[in-house]
């Protein structure tokens, strides 16, 4: 039976496949600036907060702008994604992990929330599972982006344990990254060559379960 461990998830590819609707998103702004920004594009922007992003996309066009010009293009980047999600429901999360984070709440194993996003605890409230977590770290409560450890180490603290003792669910490169770095477990959802330094690897979400978590 697991003992003393506490889980942390990713938010967006974890929990919940948002990447979708930021890609639309995204797609506007740089269709707006004259930039060609593909799906394939898109892979490099997950996890990474929301100011890099855009820089990213600013890179692959080639293109410079200033202060006030990125702030007025992310606040109506976000405008449009939160259009996007207003109607989101439980039906979105992804397979197994309603289940899933139901039965860690039956065995009394705590779980964070450890994510980038500055909408987490929106997407949280209409996913209706906000007092599911023993704590929510996300995109307002850190100075520093995934691949530093910074979200995942306040996540270990407010959940009250170590950080070895924390197992880290994420589907980005950059969050396994951070997970490492903050010297916890890491267990990837995705394809093995893009999330290297994990522990585990599952192709998808529908494979988690407690006992992977126990074994780690
Ligand atoms: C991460 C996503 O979880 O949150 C990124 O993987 C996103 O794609 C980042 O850019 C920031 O999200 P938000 O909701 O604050 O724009
Ligand atoms: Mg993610």
């Amino acid at each position: 039976m697991i003992n003393n461990k506490a889980i942390i998830f990713d938010l967006d590819g974890v929990i919940v496949d948002t990447a979708k609707y930021h890609f639309i998103a995204w797609q506007e702004v740089a269709r707006q600036l004259g930039i060609n920004f593909t799906k394939k594009d898109n892979e490099l922007l997950k996890g990474v907060s929301r100011i890099q992003s855009l820089e990213i996309i600013l890179k692959l066009g080639k293109k410079s702008l200033s202060q006030s010009q990125k702030d007025r293009i992310l606040e109506a980047k976000n405008q449009q994604y939160l259009a996007l999600i207003s109607q989101m429901n439980e039906d979105e999360m992804l397979p197994g992990i309603k289940e899933l984070l139901w039965d860690l709440k039956q065995k009394n194993i705590p779980f964070a929330l450890g994510s980038a996003s500055k909408n987490a605890r929106r997407i949280l409230e209409a996913l209706n599972i906000t007092d599911w977590f023993t704590a929510i770290v996300d995109g307002n409560d850190v100075s520093k982006a995934k691949p530093d450890p910074e979200v995942f180490l306040i996540a270990a603290k407010r959940l009250g344990m170590q950080p070895k003792n924390c197992i880290v669910v994420e589907d980005a490169q950059a969050g396994i990254l951070a997970a490492k770095r903050a010297g916890m477990k890491a267990i990837g959802i995705g394809q093995a060559e893009n999330l290297q330094q994990a522990d585990v690897v599952l192709p998808d979400t529908k494979y988690l379960n407690v006992d992977i978590f126990d074994k780690l």
